[in-house]
């Protein structure tokens, strides 16, 4: 393989994400694909100050948060995401832009405003959006991971979530209704992928 490919996991909070981008890294290793799985907020210093902001959001203005997560995200290209490219591998990113265009979108700032401050940053390839409901979400958050919601994951706000990231109108989006099993999630993805890479011409092994 010489080229490398750009997919990233988006969706409100509880969809899945982080089971399913595995479950795809394993699936397409096994095709032969050199993969590199990462994630944001990174664990980079950047990423830590938004870790350390999730149990009290109202310590810094919608704006700081956002010029955090850009910070972050900058770091995140040109150290992860542009040299694993570059050396050809699949890249799988539990997050990426439209979060921030979805989550600082919906704290006040103008999504298209920060769509257009990430020039610097590599246009995915495909991105998986998994759905669901902030009602299934938010139950899933609660009944399954036993979690409580922090600051970020307010049903209200993930609602305005949500109808952000149903409007983008982005050609690679791919939307993927995430309410179900996990190996029916798992198997559309699959498709969804199979289809990228017959499209962009690209064979693993
Ligand atoms: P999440 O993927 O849930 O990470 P973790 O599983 O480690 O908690 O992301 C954490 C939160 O950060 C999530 O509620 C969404 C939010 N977020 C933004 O608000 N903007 C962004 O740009 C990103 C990447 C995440």
């Amino acid at each position: 393989m010489n080229t490398g490919l750009l997919i990233a996991f988006e969706g409100i909070d509880g969809t899945g994400k982080s089971t399913q981008l595995p479950l795809l890294a394993a699936y397409l290793r096994r095709q032969g694909c050199v993969v590199v799985e990462t994630r944001e907020p990174t664990s980079g210093p950047y990423g830590q100050q938004i870790r350390a902001l999730y149990q009290n959001r109202n310590q810094v203005s919608p704006e700081q948060e956002l010029d955090l997560f850009l910070l972050d995200r900058r770091q995140h290209v040109a150290e992860c995401i542009l040299p694993a490219l570059a050396q050809g591998a699949i890249v799988l990113t539990d997050r990426y832009y439209f979060s921030t265009a979805a989550y600082q979108g919906a704290a006040g700032c103008d999504p298209a405003t920060i769509f257009a401050r990430h020039d610097f940053a590599p246009e995915p390839d495909l991105v998986l959006l998994l759905t669901q409901t902030p009602v299934e979400s938010v139950a899933r958050i609660r009944d399954l991971r036993g979690e409580k919601l922090n600051d970020f994951e307010q049903q209200e706000q993930l609602e305005k979530v949500a109808a952000l990231f149903a409007s983008f109108p982005h050609g690679c989006i791919v939307r993927i209704h995430a309410a179900r099993p996990v190996a029916e999630v798992h198997s559309s993805i699959r498709e969804a992928i199979l289809q990228l890479l017959v499209t962009k011409g690209v064979r693993c092994s």
